[in-house]
């Protein structure tokens, strides 16, 4: 082979190369015999798996978009959270049906919304003016001055000497009781290592993803359920006001610390989070849906007094 041959044929490598790193790829989805599909390694084996994965829409770009100034000097977790935790974290709810159901857009919507709780839960923007107040997402992995210890007396769950249950992860966890249950459903011993939440970003999305795609009672819609409308609201259900939509994933998450008690700021300010990534996705927050807020719902599972663990 020549020498210009040679060039040649290097080049086209090159070139080769720089297509196949650059471009989407196309992931192959395989149908199983039962009906169910493999979508690469993000979604196998169900039916959800049949129309594609979280990345053929989300990409990379999308997340810095979202996240913009989560790395910027004056954040809390500078370097904590990527684009790859969250999607390896996902991996393990996709085949359920997360960013998986219904078309495009509902996929799309879902994804926005579960990110738009996690940007509420862990900004930094509030007097910030740089970029504006929504665009401090992720901006803590663990609350900074925990005012008290989180311990509740509990026989399943009893607090491990020297383990502290304050706020930690992307829908921070507060209590040992919630450490202990999280724990059991994503198989990992947080009751004796809640510090795993500020250490892994790939389970502490996956912890918050648990509380997603995880009813909190009996007959009772998951957020996932409420927000695809999984869920057949009951007669009780319509005359309390809860219907699928976002709002009543805030009335699962956070019952009546935010929900049925009117346009309240922490309510107002979880819905500008979706919207915001609604519209940074391309989507625009005319897509929101139905039932967006929560201002009038009576709460799934109201809190009571005692115990406070029942709060978060
Ligand atoms: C797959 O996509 C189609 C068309 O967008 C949609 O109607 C259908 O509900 C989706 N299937 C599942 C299992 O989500
Ligand atoms: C974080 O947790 C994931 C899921 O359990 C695990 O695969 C990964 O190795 C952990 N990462 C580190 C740096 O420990
Ligand atoms: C419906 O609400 C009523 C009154 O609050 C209550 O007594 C009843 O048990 C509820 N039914 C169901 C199925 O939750």
């Amino acid at each position: 082979m020549g020498l210009k041959s040679m060039a040649a044929l290097a080049l086209l490598m090159v070139a080769l190369l720089a297509v196949s790193v650059l471009s989407t790829p196309d992931i192959e989805i395989k149908k199983l015999k039962n009906g169910n599909c493999d979508a690469g390694w993000e979604c196998c084996g169900s039916k959800s798996c049949c129309n594609g994965t979280i990345s053929d829409y989300f990409q990379v770009y999308q997340f810095e978009n979202l996240f913009a100034k989560r790395n910027y000097p004056i954040a809390h977790a500078v370097g904590f959270w990527d684009y790859r935790s969250f999607i390896v974290a996902s991996t393990f709810y996709q085949h359920l049906g997360f960013g998986t159901t219904g078309d495009k857009k509902m996929k799309m919507k879902e994804v926005a919304a579960f990110l738009g709780h996690v940007g509420a839960k862990t900004s930094c923007g509030y007097g910030v003016a740089t970029g504006g107040p929504l665009a401090w997402g992720l901006c803590y992995n663990h609350e900074m001055s925990p005012s008290q210890s989180y311990c509740t007396e509990n026989l399943k769950y009893p607090c491990v000497d020297g383990a502290d249950y304050y706020g930690r992860g992307a829908i921070p966890v507060y209590w040992n009781t919630n450490y202990g249950r999280i724990g059991d459903g994503i198989k990992i011993d947080l009751l004796h290592h809640p510090e795993y939440l500020e250490q892994n970003a790939t389970l502490a999305f996956q912890a918050a993803l648990y509380e997603w795609m995880t009813p909190k009672g009996k007959k009772q819609p998951s957020p996932h359920d409420a927000f695809v409308c999984n869920w057949k609201p009951t007669k009780n259900d319509t005359a309390e006001h809860r219907q699928c939509g976002f709002g009543a994933t805030m009335n699962i998450l956070y019952s009546d610390l935010i929900c049925g008690q009117g346009f309240i700021d922490p309510m107002n300010v979880m819905i500008s989070h979706y919207q915001y990534y609604l519209d940074l996705m391309g989507l625009g927050r005319e897509e929101s849906g139905d039932n967006l807020d929560c201002a009038l719902q009576k709460p799934f599972n109201p809190t009571t007094p005692s115990p406070p663990a029942a709060a978060s």
